[in-house]
């Protein structure tokens, strides 16, 4: 496994890789990787020849009061499990070499960045599209594989692909969760042992939003009640935002469920504030 710094070494690499006909699969990341992380390089694996994993931790898409320099940076811990996983090329790119001194040219995405957690992180989306956009460029992928848990996101990078006509193929990798159901995090670690198991109540919300769902309720209203009900019951928990939102605007829904819609919620349990989502289909 080899680690590239430099922007001109990446797009080298991909040049050659692209001329012997060989396929580019991509897993953009902040690092502190995890079993979810591990999952999506597999999914790249399947789609690909040859797999980058960056590892960026994106100044741009964290907001004045979120905390860009105590973000875990775990590159050592992060470069064996990608060599484990058999990634032939870790991205490592510094600042400077993905922001230029003076770069004034950013991506900006005017609508599903609006709501749910981009509505309380003005801008944080953009500066995830400006950097995926840069990404994209530099490693030339024919696919890139983001997560499920990051429904926006997911949704955001979508809608940036078709609009700016991106030739890479976005492939969802599906939530991959601890036993009793809590979707893994980076932000899982900061969980104390008493607020661990409370941490369970966004996935438990969400499977009471399905099981009224398939017995037959279509008014969001009633769904998030019955959401919101098993998550104050936790001692530690705060809700953020809890919401259903059509699966393709992420707009709220003015009316009973008729199309996909997505289930979403941001929960502080203690210190850390986690995400989870399912999509109802009628
Ligand atoms: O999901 C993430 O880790 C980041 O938002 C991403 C896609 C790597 C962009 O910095």
């Amino acid at each position: 496994m080899e680690i590239v710094e430099s922007v001109r070494a990446m797009q080298a690499a991909a040049r050659k890789w692209r001329a012997q006909g060989r396929r580019i699969g991509f897993v953009p990341t902040m690092g502190n990787l995890h079993e979810g992380h591990l999952a999506l390089v597999r999914l790249a694996k399947q789609r690909a020849d040859v797999v980058v994993t960056s590892i960026f931790v994106n100044p741009t898409q964290f907001g004045p009061n979120e905390d860009f320099a105590a973000y875990p940076r775990t590159f050592e811990a992060d470069r064996a499990l990608c060599e484990r996983e058999g990634v032939d090329v870790v991205f490592h790119p510094s600042v400077a070499e993905m922001y230029p001194a003076g770069a004034s040219v950013a991506v900006t995405e005017n609508a599903l960045s609006r709501t749910l957690c981009g509505a309380a992180r003005p801008g944080h989306f953009d500066g995830v599209c400006t950097i995926v956009a840069k990404l994209f460029n530099v490693v030339q992928p024919h696919v890139a594989v983001f997560g499920e848990k990051d429904a926006q996101q997911l949704r955001v990078i979508r809608r940036m692909v078709r609009d700016l006509r991106f030739p890479v193929e976005i492939v969802a990798g599906p939530t991959v969760r601890e036993a009793d159901g809590l979707a893994l995090s980076s932000r899982n670690q900061y969980l104390t042992p008493a607020q661990r198991p409370q941490a369970v109540c966004l996935r438990r919300a969400l499977d009471e939003a399905e099981r009224l769902f398939a017995a037959g309720e279509r008014d969001p209203k009633n769904l998030v009640r019955a959401m919101r009900a098993i998550v104050t019951a936790q001692p530690d928990a705060r809700i953020d935002y809890m919401e259903i939102v059509d699966d393709e605007t992420l707009q709220p829904l003015g009316g009973p469920i008729g199309r996909p819609a997505l289930a979403a919620l941001a929960v502080w349990v203690g210190k850390p504030r986690l995400i989870d989502n399912t999509v109802l289909v009628p």
